[in-house]
């Protein structure tokens, strides 16, 4: 009888690491690891990293660290890194760290309980960071199925060539890939069958699924067959490029249902110049074209935007273009970034023309203003009676529940368990920073 093999998971960034980390469980309850909410005891330990920006790259290292002393304690624990940090630094990770044991890359994830077999029997350090060829991506998007789970991502596409000047990802991710639409319907109508009620469809830009051909169809036909997946209550799809939603996709926000009134449209900057620079693919105005044409088709929509303060070569001027669109749009939610530069990416070139403290009093300006927007935004809920989708038992009290309004807001509220996976009717009584308090009416 061999003993029980445990490891222990932790996951940064962005949707997509998410989801290559749910894989990536699947794969290791295969090979006979169990889960684990802690490294102590852990025989295996993984850490899925993100390089967007420097900050989160950062964390880490800091987050590796942690686990030398342990695995000095325990020479036969197995740590690996997987992800961007893994895609771009490669065999510089092992040469830096020496008690790292495994290193997997973004295009190498299904190889991973290989490689951790390989160091169990051999303890030969191993990395695989090579980028696939189209037909081994095709064959290798997760398919995933079990876990009785209200809502889901499920991926539509993979990498981006868009290269935004200070983007990592297309360097990480590697070239974008679509996946045959009738292999997504199938893996929906699967997890509808088990109880799923939301999908979410993913792709680091969805909006140019299909236009690299490969016998994929446009992204407003994939929206539209998988909206009509019985037993599917509710659809949404992140993250969008503004430059490629097109007049279809926006007819989907005013013919589907199921569609919900949300959507994550990264603007980056305010300023025609700056998207210029940044090789956004769209001007101010034609951004904002977009937006006014969402609103026409759906005029509940709500959207949410990132944005990077201190690109290079950003002035005074360019900033206050960016307030002047954020005020005009009102954003729900805005997610801001200092730029950092990325090693390898055309921006890291252009050199800083702003000062950190710069940037950071531009931020600091931006955060206000949306902090009341967004306070705007939410508030206007209070007193209305909203269908929540009842995803689970709320972290915050007991007897409590939380589900999620259609623009995607957390509710948490009164009432038993037996609603979960059920629409209920709740009327907002508060809000707050990050959620909202409800309470049932039906
Ligand atoms: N510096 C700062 N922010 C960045 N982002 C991407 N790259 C950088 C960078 N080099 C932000 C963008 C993107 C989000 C995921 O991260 O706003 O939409
Ligand atoms: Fe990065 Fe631009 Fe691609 Fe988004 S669209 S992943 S910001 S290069």
């Amino acid at each position: 009888m061999t003993a029980e093999k445990y490891f222990y998971l932790e996951t940064f960034g962005c949707q997509m690491n998410v989801v290559d980390s749910e894989r990536i469980v699947d794969m290791l309850l295969e090979i006979g690891y169990r889960q684990i909410e802690s490294p102590e005891q852990a025989g295996l330990i993984l850490v899925n990293t993100c390089s967007v920006r420097d900050k989160a790259e950062r964390k880490v290292y800091g987050h590796l660290g942690r686990f030398k002393p342990l695995k000095e304690a325990r020479p036969d624990l197995i740590l690996g890194v997987g992800g961007c940090v893994a895609q771009q630094e490669g065999e510089k990770l092992l040469s830096g760290l020496p008690y790292l044991d495994l290193v997997f890359g973004t295009h190498n994830v299904h190889r991973l309980p290989e490689m951790v077999q390989q160091v169990e029997q051999s303890r030969k350090r191993c990395v695989a960071t090579e980028f696939q060829d189209r037909d081994t991506r095709l064959m290798l998007f997760p398919n995933r199925s079990g876990r009785n789970t209200v809502t889901r991502f499920v991926t539509v596409m993979q990498g981006c060539d868009n290269f935004c000047s200070y983007c990592i990802v297309p360097h990480v991710r590697g070239r974008e890939i679509s996946r045959p639409a009738g292999e997504i319907v199938a893996e929906v109508e699967a997890l509808a069958d088990q109880g799923m009620k939301e999908v979410t469809l993913l792709g680091q830009n969805v909006n140019s699924y299909g236009l690299k051909g490969g016998g994929a169809e446009s992204f407003s036909d994939l929206l539209r067959r998988v909206h009509d997946i019985e037993n599917l209550e509710r659809l949404r799809f992140t993250t969008s490029h503004p430059k490629d939603i097109s007049d279809e996709l926006i007819d989907c926000f005013r013919d589907l249902d199921k569609l919900c009134k949300h959507i994550h449209l990264p603007v980056q900057s305010g300023s025609s110049r700056t998207l210029k620079a940044m090789n956004r693919g769209y001007d101010r105005e034609q951004y904002l074209d977009k937006v006014r044409r969402l609103r026409e088709a759906c005029p509940e929509i709500r959207l949410a935007t990132d944005i990077i303060v201190g690109f290079p070569g950003e002035t005074e001027e360019d900033f206050e273009q960016t307030l002047s669109l954020v005020e005009e749009v009102g954003y729900a939610d805005a997610f801001l970034f200092l730029y950092s530069p990325r090693p390898g990416t055309a921006a890291a070139e252009f050199g800083e023309t702003n000062t950190a403290g710069e940037k950071q009093a531009r931020f600091d300006r931006l955060l206000k203003l949306q902090h009341n927007l967004s306070e705007q935004s939410w508030s206007a809920d209070v007193g209305r009676e909203l269908p929540i989708l009842v995803e689970g038992e709320s972290k915050a009290g007991q007897g409590q529940i939380f589900g999620r309004t259609t623009w995607n807001r957390i509710v948490n509220f009164d009432a038993d368990s037996s609603l979960v996976g059920k629409i209920a009717k709740v009327r907002i009584t508060r809000n707050f920073r990050n959620s909202q308090l409800g309470e049932l009416i039906a």
